[in-house]
């Protein structure tokens, strides 16, 4: 029941749930009854097969095989196993594709790959907007780069496409907007970036999982990604690198560490690059971190994205529904797209005080992020959110703005993390 004594009408989730083709898939994960998670758009809920894989990992690869485990386990072969799999979720061939490291550092790789492909060329093209690490790493490529520069939209421009010209040699954009949810027509701005002859790097962690991505089809040339998010890879687990294969003999990645050697085991000295995408290693790999990776990879595998991307589209839009209804009383702003075809699987909600309501939220068992400066933040994972999830999670939420319960000073202190 809500402040008002009135039950809301919970009918239409129920509707929907009793047909949602992806239903079972709930319980594969572990969830704890009393919490609806909107946050899976940081870091995805827990599969119970991955504790699993980590509990046999431990026990008999690494205690029982000790080091013969890189080769009886494959140990040594993961980040080409999953990059396979993970191909298939992002619209790659199996060889393009390597898990391996974070997005950040992969981030790096691909910059400085694209402009060993394009060594006449100086500019690169960012978002101003992008998630901060990849203006971070373009900084970094800059500071070891000193004829390059970049442009970033919405500081130089307002159109991203505005600032490719002849002089720019990669375009770096995130496919879905972290604080917005916003979707970008990737394949539209590489046949742009292409006619100048440039390149285009695609950072995928907020769209790998929850929509068809068809990389090839759409003439991407890099892109990266992180597994921990709509992927369900655990904490820091290890991000992935798509280098398409027309670009695969000629690019070179600046980690030249040993895992991305031609042959890592004859210890030459010098370094001759792998040449097909395992170039883009550079050491040795957290492998309990790759093994409780699989479950999350096995499961979105195991589904139609057809059905997840539908049911991200039904489920974010519901909860736009229900919020929109009465949202101005509240001074709540929705600062996603109200088109589901530009919209990611996040809903983010604006308000002054959204940093107390989203510590309000998840005390009361709604669980969602804050990103500066006043955006409140709602990932919907189809995999294991239900509609009835959404509604009660709404329901909450009105309640919480109705009593005013983010007013209690314990909401105003800021965590480290957000
Ligand atoms: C769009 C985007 N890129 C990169 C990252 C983070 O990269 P890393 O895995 O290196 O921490 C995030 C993390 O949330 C992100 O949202």
């Amino acid at each position: 029941m809500n402040s008002t004594g009135k039950l809301p009408d919970w009918t239409e989730g129920t509707k929907l749930d009793q047909t949602d083709p992806l239903a079972m898939a709930r319980d594969l994960f572990f969830l704890p009854e009393d919490i609806i998670y909107l946050d899976g758009n940081s870091l995805g809920a827990a599969p119970e097969a991955a504790i699993a894989a980590v509990n046999n990992t431990a026990h008999n690869e690494w205690a029982g095989e000790l080091i013969g485990s890189w080769n009886s386990a494959g140990w040594f072969e993961l980040p080409s196993t999953f990059g396979g799999i993970i191909a298939e979720i992002i619209g790659a061939a199996s060889h393009e594709v390597v898990a391996c490291d974070t997005t950040s550092i992969n981030i790096y790789k691909a910059l400085h790959g694209a402009l060993s492909l394009r060594p006449e060329r100086s500019t690169i093209v960012a978002e101003g907007g992008s998630f901060p690490t990849d203006l971070y790493m373009v900084e970094g490529v800059l500071a070891s780069n000193s004829t390059s520069k970049a442009l970033l939209e919405g500081v130089d421009g307002d159109q991203i496409e505005t600032l490719i010209d002849g002089e720019t040699a990669v375009v770096l954009v995130n496919h879905v907007d972290y604080r917005s949810g916003k979707v970008r027509d990737i394949a539209a701005l590489a046949e742009i970036a292409h006619a100048h002859g440039a390149l285009i790097i695609v950072d995928l962690c907020h769209s790998a999982g929850i929509m068809p991505i068809e990389l090839n089809s759409c003439n991407i040339d890099l892109a990266i990604g992180c597994t921990y998010k709509y992927l369900n890879g655990g904490p820091g687990s290890p991000a992935f690198i798509f280098c398409a294969e027309r670009h695969l003999a000629d690019i070179r990645q600046p980690l030249s560490g040993w895992w991305g050697h031609d042959t890592p085991f004859a210890f030459e000295q010098g370094y001759r690059a792998d040449p097909g995408i395992r170039k883009f290693l550079c050491g040795t790999q957290p492998i309990l971190s790759f093994q409780a990776m699989r479950a999350g990879l096995e499961i979105t595998r195991q589904f139609d994205i057809a059905d997840i991307r539908h049911k991200s589209r039904q489920l974010t839009g519901l909860f736009i529904k229900i919020v929109e209804d009465w949202c101005d009383k509240y001074q709540i702003g929705i600062f996603s797209p109200r088109d589901a075809d530009q919209r990611g699987s996040q809903v983010s909600l604006t308000h002054e005080y959204s940093y107390a309501i989203v510590q309000a939220l998840i005390e009361r068992g709604v669980i969602g992020d804050f990103r500066a400066p006043n955006i409140m933040r709602f990932g919907f994972a189809p995999l294991y959110l239900s509609y009835r999830d959404v509604e009660r999670a709404a329901s909450i939420l009105k309640e919480v703005l109705d009593t005013e319960l983010w007013r209690e000073p314990r909401f105003a202190k800021v965590s480290t993390v957000t």
